[in-house]
C-alpha cells in the first residue's frame, strides 16, 4: 500500500478500506494528463523561483521518462498505489530522491485531480466533435445523392406526406449539428485551469496561475479556488450533451431497424454490419443499430449518476467526487464508439429506392394535396377533407391508390376534379411544390445542402 499521507496515522489502513478508497483502477486512464499537468506545474515553480532550473529539468526529464515507459508497457501501473497521482509521484521519488519530493509544492491532489479530469475531458470533447463531423459528412453525402429519392414521411408511424430521402437525412444533419454546437459551447465554458486552487483556499506560494493556464492551453485560471476544486458542471454538461447525441443516434437506429425489416425493406444493412442467428439460418439482424439504441441507457445513467452524486455535496472537495470518473469514462467511450459504428453502418447501407417510392405511392401520402386541389378550386377545406376521406375509403376497398382512379370515378365523388389533378397529386409535384426553406422540394433542399456544406467546411465551427 503506497500512500502519500501516512504521517499522522498510527495504524495501517484496513485492507478493505484501502481498496474502497483507491481510484487507481480507473484514474490510471489519465496518467498522461497527470504528467502533463505536473510538467506545467514545475515549469511554473521554477519560473517563480521555488525550484531551481536544474531541479525543474530533472523532474521534467524523469516525468517524461515515466510517461514513455508507461506508453511502451515497460512500466506497469499497479494497484499498490492509491491513485495515479501517487503512482507518478512515487516513481519520480524512486528515481530522483529528494528532488522528486519537491514536485507537490504548492499543490493539492484536489486541484491536481480537478486539472487532470478537465484535461482528459477536454480531449474527449474534441474527439466526440471529430466523430460527429465525420458522421455529418456521411449524412451530407447521402443528402446530395437523394434529393429526388421519394419516400413516405411519417407521423404516428403512419404514412403522412411524401418527402425525399435527402429531406429525411437532413433532419438528422440538423440534430447532429446542434450537438456539435453544444460541444463547442461546453468547451468554451470549461476551458479554464483549476491548478493553483490548492486544497480549497489557494496557497501561500507565489504561484503564477496565468502561466500554468497558458502552458496547458487554457483561456486562463479559474477565479475561485473553492469552485476550482469542486466544480463538476462541465462534466455534467458534457454528459448531458452525450445523452442528447445518444438520443439522436437511438432515434436514427430505430428508423434503420424499421427500414431494414422485412415489412419495409427500405434499406439493406451491409453484411459487415449485420449479424446472424444461431438457430434461424435466414436471419440477418440489425444488431449494431439495436446496440446503439440500447447503450443510450448507459449514457443517460452516467448523467443521472453524476447529477445525483453532486446534489448534496457541501463546498469544497469531498471524496464523493471521485465517483465522477468511472461512469463518465464509460459514457465517453460508449458515445464515441457508437457514433463511429453508426457512421460505418449508414455509409455502407444500401437504400432500396424503388421500395421507398412504392411505399409513398401506396400510402395515400398525396391525400392532403388532393384536398388542397379542391380548396384551390373553391371547395371549403373542411368539405375537401371529407371528400378526400371518401376517396381514400373507396381506394382502400379496392386496394388502389388515388392516382389509379379514373377521372369518372373521381368526378362521381366530386365534380370539381379535372384531368390536371393527376399531375397535382403526383409524388413529384407533391414534393417539389413544397418550396419554403426547410421543405423537401429539390430546390429548397439544394439551398439547404449548400448551407450545410458551408457549415461543414467553415473551420470556425471546429473546436481547436
Ligand atoms: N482520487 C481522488 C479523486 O478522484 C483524488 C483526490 C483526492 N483528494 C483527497 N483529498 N483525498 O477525487
Amino acid at each position: 500500500m503506497a500512500q502519500l499521507w501516512g504521517g499522522r496515522f498510527t495504524k495501517e489502513t484496513d485492507k478493505l478500506v484501502y481498496n474502497f478508497n483507491a481510484s487507481i483502477s480507473f484514474d490510471k486512464k489519465f496518467y498522461e494528463e497527470d504528467i502533463e499537468g505536473s510538467i506545467a506545474h514545475v515549469t511554473m515553480l521554477a519560473a517563480v523561483g521555488i525550484l531551481t532550473e536544474v531541479e525543474r529539468d530533472d523532474i521534467i526529464c524523469t516525468l517524461k521518462e515515466i510517461k514513455n515507459e508507461v506508453d511502451n508497457g515497460s512500466l506497469e501501473i499497479t494497484d499498490e498505489y492509491e491513485d495515479i497521482h501517487s503512482f507518478v509521484e512515487a516513481n519520480l521519488i524512486k528515481r530522483l530522491g529528494d528532488t522528486g519530493k519537491k514536485l507537490h509544492t504548492g499543490r493539492s491532489r484536489n486541484d491536481q485531480v480537478a486539472l487532470d479530469m478537465r484535461l482528459y475531458t477536454r480531449k474527449q470533447v474534441k474527439a466526440v466533435d471529430g466523430e460527429l463531423e465525420e458522421l455529418l459528412t456521411t449524412i451530407l453525402h447521402i443528402m446530395k445523392e437523394n434529393t429526388q429519392t421519394i419516400m413516405p414521411g411519417f407521423t404516428h408511424l403512419q404514412k403522412a406526406q411524401p418527402i425525399t430521402l435527402a429531406h429525411h437525412m437532413g433532419a438528422y444533419f440538423e440534430m447532429f449539428k446542434r450537438d456539435r454546437q453544444r460541444l463547442f459551447d461546453i468547451y468554451e465554458r470549461m476551458n479554464y485551469c483549476p491548478l493553483g486552487s490548492g486544497a480549497l483556499a489557494g496557497t501561500t506560494y507565489p504561484l503564477d496561475r496565468e502561466m500554468t493556464a497558458e502552458l496547458l492551453g487554457f483561456y486562463g485560471p479559474t477565479l475561485n479556488s473553492m469552485d476550482g476544486v469542486s466544480d463538476r458542471d462541465y462534466l455534467i454538461e458534457f454528459l448531458s450533451a452525450l445523452s442528447t447525441i445518444m438520443m439522436h443516434l437511438s432515434r436514427f437506429s430505430e428508423e434503420v431497424i424499421i427500414w431494414n425489416s422485412n415489412e419495409y425493406q427500405f434499406v439493406e444493412i451491409d453484411d459487415a454490419y449485420s449479424t446472424g442467428s444461431s438457430i434461424m439460418p435466414q436471419k440477418k439482424n440489425p444488431d449494431i443499430a439495436e446496440l446503439v439504441r440500447g447503450k443510450t441507457g448507459r449514457v443517460y445513467g452516467a448523467l443521472m449518476s453524476l447529477l445525483t452524486t453532486m446534489k448534496g455535496i457541501p463546498l469544497a472537495y469531498n471524496k464523493d467526487m471521485q465517483e465522477d470518473k468511472e461512469l463518465s469514462f464509460d459514457a465517453m467511450d460508449t458515445a464515441k464508439g457508437c457514433i463511429a459504428l453508426f457512421n460505418g453502418m449508414i455509409k455502407t447501407m444500401r437504400f432500396k429506392k424503388e421500395n421507398m417510392r412504392k411505399s409513398a405511392n401506396n400510402g395515400f401520402t398525396n391525400a392532403t394535396d388532393a384536398a388542397d386541389y379542391l380548396v384551390k378550386h373553391g371547395v371549403p377545406f373542411r368539405d375537401a377533407h371529407g371528400i378526400v376521406g371518401q376517396i381514400v375509403l373507396y381506394c382502400i376497398e379496392r386496394n388502389i391508390a388515388i392516382d389509379d382512379m379514373s377521372l369518372e370515378e373521381l368526378k362521381a365523388i366530386s365534380p370539381v376534379f379535372e384531368a390536371d389533378v393527376y399531375d397535382v397529386i403526383s409524388m413529384e409535384t407533391c414534393v417539389n411544390t413544397r418550396l419554403t426553406i426547410g421543405a423537401p422540394s429539390e430546390d429548397a433542399m439544394k439551398k439547404v445542402i449548400a448551407l450545410e456544406e458551408a457549415y461543414l467546411t467553415d473551420n470556425s465551427n471546429k473546436i481547436v
